[in-house]
């Protein structure tokens, strides 16, 4: 049983600035990964600008990350750093900027490779130093090696085949205070997926176990916020936050699975958000698991029963009615990937991806 995290993680109030030496540490100038507006919204941006001055680091900012980032806005980014002459990289919001910001690393690390080599199995994946700060409370990618980028060409979104782990992590739950309440609800659920996924999951570990089960125990006092039943505290921001880090250290070991893998055609042809992508699954992954599995899950996050999580993946995430064509290609897509197929710790053919995906 193997046990790896290589990431420095600190979880604290004022988070960044307490920890401006270490980043300063890091690199001579930085390059500002980040989305448009949230960073800016939610203080992030200006924590990391301070932390930065303050040990006479200079800096460039790249934002113009968007939702579910495209191999040409990660190569805009590099072109920019790379000419700037940037030597490490701070990662600043959700998911999208925090994946970014491993693509980007990896590729200023690396001045002589394109695009193509992010998705060059045998490529040096080694990245620049890099600082991931999660704004939401979802994709654990500060913990994680994935990077998960939309390929225009291939019309849906791919995983690179590396894992690039940042240097350091920080989380600080006053950033989320800023964020919409959809993007904590959504963010929410896919924290919630990550540890479904990883649990019913042929990769899972006593030690990835461990992270389900208190990620779970966390999670699960979220869900009265969540659910809009109570107003969010700084302590709940926390929980959130906490929970999704759990979630992420739990698939940094495992992977995700089936869900995952299905959900990413549903984002890039409906403009789902990932969260309501993913949590459209659960329900029917649950469904296939091994009952001891299933009722252990459901007890963790707090659910009666299949019914119930149902019903709270409604309220928090909304009715979605998939067109059949658009389930069609995402079920063809994930079908002909026999990989993706041994990951549950079931058995799963076509015709039980085809009912995780139809519901039927
Ligand atoms: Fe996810």
């Amino acid at each position: 049983m193997e046990f790896f995290m290589p990431v420095t993680v600190y979880q604290e109030e004022e988070c960044v600035i307490h920890h401006a030496k270490e980043i300063g540490s890091l690199g001579k100038r930085a390059l500002i990964v980040t989305g448009r507006h949230s960073a800016k919204k939610n203080g992030s941006q200006a924590d990391v600008e301070a932390a930065l001055a303050k040990n006479g680091i200079l800096f460039d900012l790249f934002d113009e990350i968007e939702e579910n980032p495209s191999v040409e806005t990660v190569m805009k980014a590099v072109k920019a750093g790379r000419e700037a002459g940037d030597d490490f990289v701070i990662g600043i919001g959700g998911g999208s900027p925090m994946d970014a910001a491993k693509a980007i690393g990896m590729l200023i690390r690396h001045t002589d490779y394109t695009w193509e080599d992010l998705y060059r199995a045998d490529a040096d994946c080694s990245s620049v130093p890099l600082v991931l700060i999660p704004t939401t409370c979802g994709t654990g990618s500060e913990v994680t090696g994935a990077s998960v980028l939309t390929r225009h060409d291939k019309k849906t979104k791919m995983s690179l085949p590396h894992k690039i782990f940042a240097d350091l992590a920080l989380l600080d739950g006053k950033y989320l205070a800023a964020a919409p309440e959809s993007v904590l609800r959504n963010t929410a659920v896919d924290a919630l997926g990550h540890m479904y996924e990883s649990w019913i999951n042929g990769n899972a570990t006593e030690f990835s176990r461990m992270f389900v089960r208190e990620g779970l125990r966390v999670w699960k006092q979220t869900k009265e916020v969540l659910l809009g039943k109570k107003k969010p505290e700084r302590e709940d921001f926390d929980r959130m936050l906490l929970a999704s880090c759990y979630a992420g250290m739990a698939i940094a070991h495992t992977g995700t699975a089936i869900p995952h893998g299905l959900s990413y055609i549903l984002t890039y042809d409906l403009h789902m958000p990932h969260g309501a992508a993913i949590g459209y699954f659960q329900e029917g992954y649950l469904r296939e698991a091994d009952e001891k599995d299933r009722e252990t899950l459901l007890a963790l996050s707090g659910f009666r029963d299949l019914s119930e999580l149902h019903d709270f993946y409604e309220a928090v995430c909304g009715k979605w009615e998939i067109p059949d064509s658009v389930m069609t290609r995402t079920y063809e897509a994930i079908a002909s990937q026999e990989k993706r197929l041994a990951v549950p710790t079931f058995f799963c053919d076509r015709e039980v991806l085809h009912r995780i995906a139809f519901g039927k």
